[in-house]
């Protein structure tokens, strides 16, 4: 019996777009297992979704690491420890509000992916969705997306795995766009992690020699 592909999802926040992967699982759109969400805050409700459906979760908070006087690279590499116990196929940073280091990216070469609300080089960090709908507004820009990338040290960089364009309705609200913005999102993390893993079935030794 092949064994079904380890996925691991790092959140920070609501978690909708776990919810998607957990969804996608269930109703056997994707053939994969979640073995671990991980959130760097006690309060993301992500973590209730996947205690819903009996995901093991694994809250590791940045600030005692901070108050100890410890690194981010310490605090990376003890969590790369972690998740390296689960011998993940995949990680998936999905609303993960915490640039990871090489530190962990070397321990998972290929295998983190980011869900980014822009294009690549547009609108790389934090509120990406709001400036770029302000930015249209001023005329600066006709159209905005969304991109899963592979994730780099360097913020919402990396080479792109799927993106989609994603153009302004005129007269639409912030509120209404984000809602169209955090549904396409839904669709594309689905989309991307069943493409890694496609590709991984391509080249099994990827996906077996953990
Ligand atoms: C998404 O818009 C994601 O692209 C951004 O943070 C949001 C996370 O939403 N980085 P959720 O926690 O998955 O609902």
């Amino acid at each position: 019996m092949q064994e079904k592909p380890r996925l691991i999802v790092l959140i920070s926040g609501s978690g909708s777009n776990l919810q998607a992967l957990i969804d996608a699982v269930q109703d056997g759109i994707m053939d994969a297992e979640i073995a671990l969400v991980v959130s760097n805050r006690r309060t993301a409700y992500g973590l209730q979704r996947a205690d819903q459906v009996g995901i093991e979760t694994f809250y590791f908070p940045f600030k005692p690491y901070r108050i100890a006087g410890q690194s981010r690279e310490q605090y990376d590499a003890d969590l790369a420890m972690k998740l390296g116990e689960y011998k993940p196929h995949l990680i998936i940073l999905a609303g993960w509000m915490h640039v990871l280091s090489s530190t962990f990216l070397n321990q998972f070469p290929g295998q983190v992916i980011n869900l980014h609300p822009a294009l690549p080089g547009q609108f790389d960090g934090v509120g990406a969705i709001q400036r770029a709908y302000e930015a249209y507004q001023t005329g600066e820009v006709d159209h905005t997306g969304i991109m899963v990338h592979y994730a780099v040290p360097e913020v919402d960089a990396g080479p792109v795995v799927v993106q989609r364009t994603m153009h302004f309705l005129e007269g639409e609200s912030l509120e209404d766009f984000e809602m169209r913005m955090h549904t396409a999102e839904h669709g594309l993390i689905v989309e991307a992690t069943q493409c890694v893993l496609d590709a991984g079935r391509i080249y099994p030794r990827s996906l077996e020699e953990k």
